[in-house]
């Protein structure tokens, strides 16, 4: 099977681009797919704080800035077959124009981690770091909250994107709660030109599993946002939901673990 680029991108912020692209590949990683996770949102990232990252050795920072040259040291695995790669925490110090870079790192990956898919958790919006998640993308899931200005993002991105002639995966449409002035799924798919291919709920299970700094399939795999997680990547994947308890990797999360607790 040839390796996916799935771009996790939005137009606005706050959505759920970083709890999506987090789930959706924790998800695939309990399939048994070998997954990397790539923050590129590098001027406000969030997906290493999420997992509790405190300090990791290397970034996609310090990728770019290498070509890609330390990866084998950066790729932590997260959970078995679950690789992350977050950003640095402090992004005044980044020189942006090494974004041209990604494409590179991206293959130096390829190499040395012989992945099945690559999800990349953008910034939101239409500036450099985006740009260059869209770029480097093979496929673009679009995530979006069932209001108006969500909605109308999701077409900006889609015609900024469109010379490039991505495969659209589709939309996620996050956060809802099912309420009658949610806007609804038929209008958003006519107005997109996209199809919803997952809804996930307003789940207070996604936010109790943040403040454990594990993803809610991890955390809670029989919540309602838990199972829409893993149905969305069984969507992706053509396979069969799973549900198990996955196997911290030593060097991963027990490893940061037991640095906190004994030092
Ligand atoms: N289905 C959900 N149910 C409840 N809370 C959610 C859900 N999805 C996301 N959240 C919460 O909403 C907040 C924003 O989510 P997240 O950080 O994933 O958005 P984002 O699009 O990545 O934001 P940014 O544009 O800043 O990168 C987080 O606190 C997250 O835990
Ligand atoms: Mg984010």
């Amino acid at each position: 099977m040839k390796r996916r680029v799935i771009g996790v991108v939005s137009g606005k912020g706050g959505v759920g681009k970083t709890t999506v692209a987090l789930n959706l590949a924790a998800s695939l990683a309990i399939q048994g797919k070998r997954v990397v996770l790539i923050d590129t949102n590098v001027g406000t990232s969030h997906l290493g704080i999420s997992l509790g990252m405190k300090q990791p050795p290397i970034t996609l920072n310090k990728l770019l800035s290498s070509g890609g040259s330390r990866v084998v040291e950066a790729a932590e695995e997260y959970i078995e077959n679950m690789y992350v790669i977050p950003s640095d925490v402090p992004s005044t110090s980044f020189k942006w124009e090494n974004l041209s870079k990604l494409g590179e790192v991206i293959r130096k990956i390829d190499t040395v981690i012989s992945p099945d898919y690559i999800i990349l958790d953008a910034a939101p919006g239409i500036g450099v770091e985006a740009r260059a998640t869209i770029v480097n993308s093979d496929e673009l899931l679009f995530v979006a909250t069932p209001d108006v200005p969500s909605v109308a993002d999701v077409i900006r991105i889609k015609e900024l994107a469109f010379k490039k002639k991505h495969a659209y995966v589709g939309i996620v449409l996050n956060m809802v709660r099912g309420k009658k002035w949610e806007v609804k799924v038929e209008h958003i798919e006519r107005v997109t030109g996209l199809p919803v291919i997952q809804i996930i709920p307003f789940d207070k299970a996604v936010l109790k599993s943040l403040a454990k700094t594990l993803p809610v399939v991890v955390a809670y795999p029989h919540s309602k946002a838990g199972k829409a997680f893993r149905g969305l990547a069984s969507k992706l994947s053509g396979e069969p939901m799973v549900s198990y308890t996955p196997v911290l990797g030593i060097t991963g999360y027990l490893k940061r673990l037991w640095i906190d607790i004994f030092g």
